[in-house]
């Protein structure tokens, strides 16, 4: 394993569905340590190509390496094998992925829809997940063990970073993290996600809001139309180049 080779490429992934071409050869690359920014318009692929990663969708052609070897990821088990965590602002979502993942919601719908699982373990996990919040990156959860709708938006995905971090993930993907925020919770969780770095961890953020992505990303890619159409280190680009290649005025 080369130091200098990306962590985690993505190569020629392309999915239809139907005649909807969602993903047309698209390269991703995720270094070490870094937030890449996953941006474009609605439909322009961006969930569709970050659930691959994930194994939530088998895509119909392409690649995945980690650390330059060529890797399997056909469930969502084997990308939380391979030290990926995904979390998603929109809980209704998160029932298409592993019950492990799915922790955070809390003590009542664990016990009602996961009673069949180690119940126990995860207590500690998300007691442990949440005291490394606590130390490691100066975020409380005053309710943790509350119902989910007793728990704010951030303070959820506060929680879910919580427990990625402690489960070792190696990189953590938000779909959104900051969409249902009020002001206040986005830059806990912007300066969260600025904060995983020092946990040796890298991060894909998926965001409309641009002034989100200039503040935590070193690098966007920019989909449009299932293409990856622009590639840029956010110190070299702005937010009006980035929103030039969204919308097809460049690129
Ligand atoms: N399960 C599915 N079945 C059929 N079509 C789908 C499915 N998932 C995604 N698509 C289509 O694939 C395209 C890409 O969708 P995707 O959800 O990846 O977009 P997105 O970039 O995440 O958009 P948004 O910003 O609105 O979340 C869209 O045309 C969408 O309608
Ligand atoms: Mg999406």
């Amino acid at each position: 394993m080369e130091m200098n080779e990306p962590l985690i490429q993505m190569r020629g992934i392309s999915k239809s569905f139907g005649g909807v071409e969602a993903l047309k050869e698209v390269d991703l690359q995720l270094g070490r340590q870094e937030v890449l920014g996953l941006v474009g318009d609605n439909g322009a692929g961006k969930s569709t190509l970050i659930k691959i990663l994930t194994g939530a969708i088998t895509p119909d052609q392409g690649e995945i390496l980690i650390d330059g070897e060529k890797v399997k990821i056909t469930h969502p088990r084997d990308s939380q094998g391979l030290g990926i965590q995904a979390i998603y602002q929109d809980l209704s979502l998160v029932g298409t992925f592993d019950p492990p993942s799915n922790l955070f919601l809390g003590k009542e719908i664990i016990k009602r829809r996961f009673g069949l699982f180690p119940v126990l373990d995860k207590k500690k996990m998300l007691k442990e997940g949440l005291k490394t919040l606590r130390e490691e990156l100066m975020i409380d959860i005053p309710n943790p063990y509350n119902s989910v709708n007793k728990l704010s938006g951030g303070q959820q995905q506060a929680v879910a970073i919580g427990r990625a971090i402690y489960l070792k993930a190696k990189v953590i993907i938000m779909d959104e993290p900051t969409a249902s925020l009020g002001v206040e919770e986005c830059e806990k969780i912007l300066d969260l996600i600025k904060r995983l770095k020092t946990q040796d961890c890298s991060v894909i953020v998926i965001s409309h809001n641009m002034e989100h992505i200039f503040s935590v990303c070193d690098r966007v890619s920019v989909l449009r139309h299932g293409e990856i159409v622009g590639d840029r280190a956010v110190s070299d680009s702005s937010s009006t180049e980035i929103v030039s290649y969204i919308t097809g005025a460049k690129g």
